[in-house]
């Protein structure tokens, strides 16, 4: 149970088909090229220099005690490295890894099964681990803190709870939303390291690492043109470079260059910006339909055609992050730049417009 658990999907995957290229959640394919790109050491992982030094800190220092190290809580958007993190952290300490996911736990015995199996100094990575099971995690903190489960035999009244002492080990949690986490469960790790998007020159740097592995010649437009239309992200970098490539195979000789970039990403609907069109629907709906806004996340979400977790974990920390939208208290709302980015006259009053002096308060400013 525990194993087709690195393959579950994370964000999801059912937008459209040409949205799924540039949609940050894993599908298949990416999965195969995860596993041959994925970095194996901390020293392979390019940018997040904040999380680097953090966790290179915290695993050198339970090495040299000679313990399992705290903990360690992987947070961010989709596709910024969480897995990765949790199996160079295993790597680094060298001991195996265990995986499983919060939804693959759906009841505390499944979990239960899986930490009396435990070795010491085992990693047990839980993907997703917001969306764990009520009772599971409470079993699940109880071990992390007491390395004890109690473990049920029998059933009905005669049932009794058995405590089973656990070797300690580490668990790495990873999710993408850490404020739904309850807080006895998010207090029980000593380390949260926060990803955050990628600046295009550290994607550069990834993808030039990843051609190499591929085999495949680019030139520095080619790569500079792809990172700057990522989104930040990884996986998306991974994902774009291998259809640039096929462009290239097809219609060019094969090198990813600037006008296979240029050509492959139209292709697949990610703009200039590099935006792409679940990112646009948001952005059309809130400036088209709600004039700007502020409207509520489900109410944006079901005008897209969407789950309002994937709208709020996938499209909405990227827009916000890049200025697009900004969140109020009654909402969400276009600020200027979205509106520009789309060739629309903004309403007076939008967030980010240059206001002439003596002008009123705006309505998002009030
Ligand atoms: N810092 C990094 N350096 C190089 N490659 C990375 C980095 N972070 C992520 N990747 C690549 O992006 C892909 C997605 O990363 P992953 O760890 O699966 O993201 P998450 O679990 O956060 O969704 C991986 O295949 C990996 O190759
Ligand atoms: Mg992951």
């Amino acid at each position: 149970m525990s194993e087709n658990l690195s393959g579950a999907p994370e964000g999801d995957g059912s937008y459209d088909a040409t949205a799924r290229i540039i949609d940050p959640g894993g599908d298949a394919e990416d999965r195969r090229f995860d596993a041959a790109l994925r970095p194996r050491r901390l020293a392979d992982i390019a940018g997040q220099p904040r999380v680097k030094d953090q966790l290179s800190l915290v695993l050198e220092a339970a090495r040299r005690r000679g313990v399992p190290p705290d903990h360690m809580l992987m947070s961010g958007p989709p596709g910024l490295g969480k897995t990765t993190l949790a199996m160079i952290i295993a790597a680094e300490l060298e001991v195996p890894i265990r995986i499983t996911s919060g939804p693959a736990i759906q009841h505390a015995g499944d979990l239960a099964a899986i930490l009396s199996s435990l070795a010491e100094g085992e990693v047990l990575f839980v993907d997703e681990i917001h969306r764990m099971a009520r009772p599971a995690e409470e079993m699940l903190y109880l071990a992390m803190e007491d390395f004890r489960v109690d473990v049920i035999v029998g059933k009905g009244p005669g049932a009794t709870a058995i405590p089973l002492e656990l070797p300690p080990f580490t668990v790495v949690g990873a999710t993408t939303r850490s404020g739904l986490l309850p807080a006895p469960l998010r207090d029980r790790f000593g380390f949260t390291a926060h990803l955050d998007y990628y600046p295009a020159s550290d994607l550069a740097q990834i993808l030039t690492r990843n051609t190499v592995l591929l085999d495949v010649d680019s030139t520095r437009q080619g790569i500079e043109e792809i990172s700057g239309r990522s989104r930040g992200t990884p996986r998306i970098a991974n994902r774009l470079l291998r259809r640039v490539r096929d462009y290239a195979q097809v219609h060019g000789e094969g090198v990813v260059d600037l006008s296979a970039a240029r050509a492959a990403l139209e292709l697949f609907d990610v703009d200039a910006r590099g935006l792409d069109r679940l990112d646009r629907a948001v952005l059309e709906a809130l400036c088209r339909r709600f004039d700007g806004g502020p409207v509520g996340l489900s109410t944006l979400a079901v005008a897209v055609g969407e789950e309002p977790d994937t709208v709020e974990t996938v499209s909405e920390p990227y827009l916000v992050r890049e200025g697009y939208m900004v969140r109020t208290p009654r909402g969400r709302a276009a600020s200027m730049m979205a509106w520009e980015h789309l060739g629309l006259v903004a309403p007076p009053g939008t967030p980010g417009q240059q206001l002439p002096l003596g002008d009123g308060p705006g309505r998002f400013n009030q």
